[in-house]
């Protein structure tokens, strides 16, 4: 049992060790602050939202605009949901412990499905300059807001508890590594 536990002590050790590599490498912006996964979430969170305000402001006649916008929702939005579900939806899963955490899991990979499979390429495929789209960029939003919402007050405090400081700054390097592989 002991032998195990000191297994495991040195791999979370060389895990570090690989962190501060690549930190020291130049991969961050301002390596005196590493990102961590929930921080890293919600800041995506909060620049979606802007998003999808500007969208909702737009006109029937500001065609470019609304091109422009809802072409970088789209891109991070899928991107968001890719790291989530590829990265921190799976670790909490990992570590979750009672049925609820089941339960939010799968909640939110049906929000996911509704937002990405079903109302997303619908507001893609919708003519710009129609009324369609203003109301489907609406229903987007409310989703998105809601889901993120869901997120930020039951899933990630609930992250906080089941995962360890380390383990997040860890996820949050993988979110962001892969994040910008998404985004290039
Ligand atoms: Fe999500
Ligand atoms: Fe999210």
């Amino acid at each position: 049992m002991r032998a195990v536990d000191r297994t495991h002590r040195s791999v979370l050790g060389m895990h570090r060790t690989s962190t501060v590599a690549s930190t020291e490498l130049g991969f961050h912006s301002n390596p005196g602050e590493t990102m961590d996964a929930i921080k890293l979430l919600k800041n995506d969170h909060a620049e979606v939202r802007e998003l999808l305000d500007t969208l909702e402001a737009t006109t029937t006649r500001a065609l470019k605009k609304r091109r422009d916008v809802v072409t970088k929702i789209a891109a991070l939005l899928k991107a968001h949901v890719a790291i989530e579900e590829e990265i921190f939806y799976p670790a909490f899963k990992a570590a979750g412990q009672k049925s609820d955490d089941d339960k939010t899991y799968f909640e939110a990979l049906e929000e996911h499905r509704a937002a990405g499979e079903l109302v997303l390429p619908d507001l893609l495929g919708t003519d710009l300059g129609s009324e369609k789209f203003s109301g489907r960029a609406k229903v987007l939003k409310e989703l998105v807001t809601h889901h993120a919402e869901e997120e930020e007050k039951e899933m990630f405090p609930r992250a906080k508890k089941l995962l360890s400081r380390e383990e997040l700054a860890a996820l949050g390097e993988q979110l962001e590594a892969r994040k910008a592989e998404l985004l290039a």
